[in-house]
Formats: C-alpha cells, structure tokens, sequence
C-alpha cells in the first residue's frame, strides 16, 4: 500500500493538509478554494472538472457556489469522503472514480483544473502526456486548464540525492478523526535519471503519549522543469495563458511553484 491508495488516509486527509498549509495565505485551504472561484468565475461557462480532486477541497465550494462540477481521483476512499461531505452539505457533484490518464466523460468542460500537485502524482511522460491529451479531449474549443508544478529546487535535489531514506524530521502533529495526537514524519530521496521524488510518510498515533499505531507509506512525485512543462504543455495542444507562482495570483518565481493556466489551442 502507497499514499496514493489513501485507503486509511482519507479520513484524515482535511485534517492534517489543514494543519501543515490551512494558514498560509498564498497556498492554504483557502487560498486554493478562492483561486479556483475566480478562474471557475472568469472561464467556467456549463461544466467543470475538478481533476485528482481528492475528498472535494475545491469541488465543494465551486458547487455551492452553482457551478456544475464533475469530479474524478484514482482513490475511491478519496472520492467516497467527497460524497459523504457533499451529502452532509446537501450538494449536487457528479463523482467519479477514474485516473486521469485515461478517464472518459460524455461531457465537454469550459475549465478542468487539477489543484495542489496532482499532476505531480504522474511518474512517467508518457502518463503525463496521456492525461494531458486526454484532458485535452474533454475540453470545449478554448477550454481553460489549471495546474501545478514545483519550480524544482537545484539545492533540495542536490541534497535529496545524498539523503537517507531513514533520515525522518517531523512533518506536522494534529489530532486525526478519533481525536488522538498524530505525528507525521518525512523523508525524501530524490533519482535524477527518472526525476522522482520518493518520499517516505510514517504516522505515529499516541494514546495517553504512547504509540499505539506507526505506519510508514511511500509517496512518488515527478519534477518536472519549468522548459520541460513549456514543451509538454506546446506537444499536447496548449497554449500558456498566465504562470503564477502560488494562489494568491503571484508571479512565478524560482524556486517555488509554477501555476499554469493554459488554454486548448
Ligand atoms: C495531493 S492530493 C490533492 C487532492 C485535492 N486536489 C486537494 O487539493 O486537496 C492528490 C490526489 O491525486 C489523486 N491522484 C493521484 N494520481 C491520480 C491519477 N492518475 N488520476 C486521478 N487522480 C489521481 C490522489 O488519489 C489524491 O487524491
């Protein structure tokens, strides 16, 4: 089991992304949800499509706010956690459990995004390029697409790949769905020939301050580089609109993140 299969993750996913970004003012909870309002305000005419959307961070709030939202993510625990919510809430979005490389939809959207790394998920170009084209399909003639990547650090590569994979420093500590303390630990290990990222996660659980559960779960990321995305993004039919470096509407600058909003050419 990896962090992707999110099966005993998903019901802690909103509490611990909460705790680790929910205050940053550029790539916070909120932050994220209002970024994609605004573009969902200013490109989103019919359907929208919340790509990778995990448990509805984004998709929920577009919904409330009248937008048609469909929603897919590889994770059924991701997309049941959205359904749950969405219900709790009373809202409408058409879920669906389906990777984005290949997924297919009778709809045509007006904007597609995938929010907070997703597309980081994809290890290889040829999923890359397949979930590009793909999302290329599903758009209406100069439909709009959001997404990021890393602007990769040069320095954290560098050290990544002389790091040990046992060498954890502590992530964030929150309190999971069963109000006990979790600690959450991280280490990375980076290979420059395929430019993935792998990270090691492990959860402590305490009771009483005694560990009563521990588990560890690999996470894989691709970095991708700011020409590398220019070309892939050119090769797949689109052409780049603005670059931000974070949703609060920032120019990209290195290192960080490299938000891109594209258009369908
Ligand atoms: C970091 S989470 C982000 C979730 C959500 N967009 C948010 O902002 O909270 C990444 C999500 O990508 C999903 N994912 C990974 N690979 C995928 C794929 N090939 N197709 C669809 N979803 C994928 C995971 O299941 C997970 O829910």
């Amino acid at each position: 089991m990896d962090l992707h299969d999110y099966d005993d993750i998903a019901e802690n996913y909103d509490l611990y992304t909460n705790s680790m970004f929910g205050n940053n003012s550029k790539l916070g909870d909120s932050a994220t949800i209002n970024f994609h309002l605004e573009l969902a305000k200013k490109y989103g005419h019919g359907d929208i499509l919340d790509i990778a959307c995990g448990t509805g961070l984004t998709a929920i709030p577009l919904a409330k706010n009248n937008f048609s939202v469909t929603a897919i993510d590889i994770s059924q625990p991701m997309i049941n956690k959205l359904n749950e919510k969405a219900k709790s809430e009373n809202i409408k979005i058409n879920s669906v459990c389906s990777n984005m490389c290949d997924f297919k939809l009778k709809q045509n959207f007006s904007f597609a995004f995938i929010a907070r790394a997703g597309f980081m998920h994809l290890l290889t170009n040829e999923d890359q390029k397949n979930s590009l084209k793909n999302i290329h399909d599903h758009l209406l003639p100069k439909g709009i697409l959001s997404l990021n990547t890393f602007y990769p650090h040069h320095e954290v590569l560098s050290r990544s790949m002389k790091s040990d994979i046992e060498d954890y420093s502590l992530r964030v500590e929150y309190s999971n769905c069963k109000g006990n303390i979790e600690k959450i630990y991280n280490s990375n290990a980076y290979d420059p020939e395929t430019q993935i990222m792998t990270g090691q996660w492990k959860f402590e659980e305490y009771q009483n301050g005694e560990i009563i559960n521990s588990r560890v779960r690999p996470l894989k990321i691709r970095m991708s580089f700011k020409y590398e995305m220019i070309n892939l993004l050119e090769l797949t039919g689109f052409r780049i609109i603005d670059v931000y470096g974070n949703y609060g509407f920032d120019p990209a600058k290195y290192p960080g993140w490299l938000v891109w909003i594209v258009e369908k050419v």
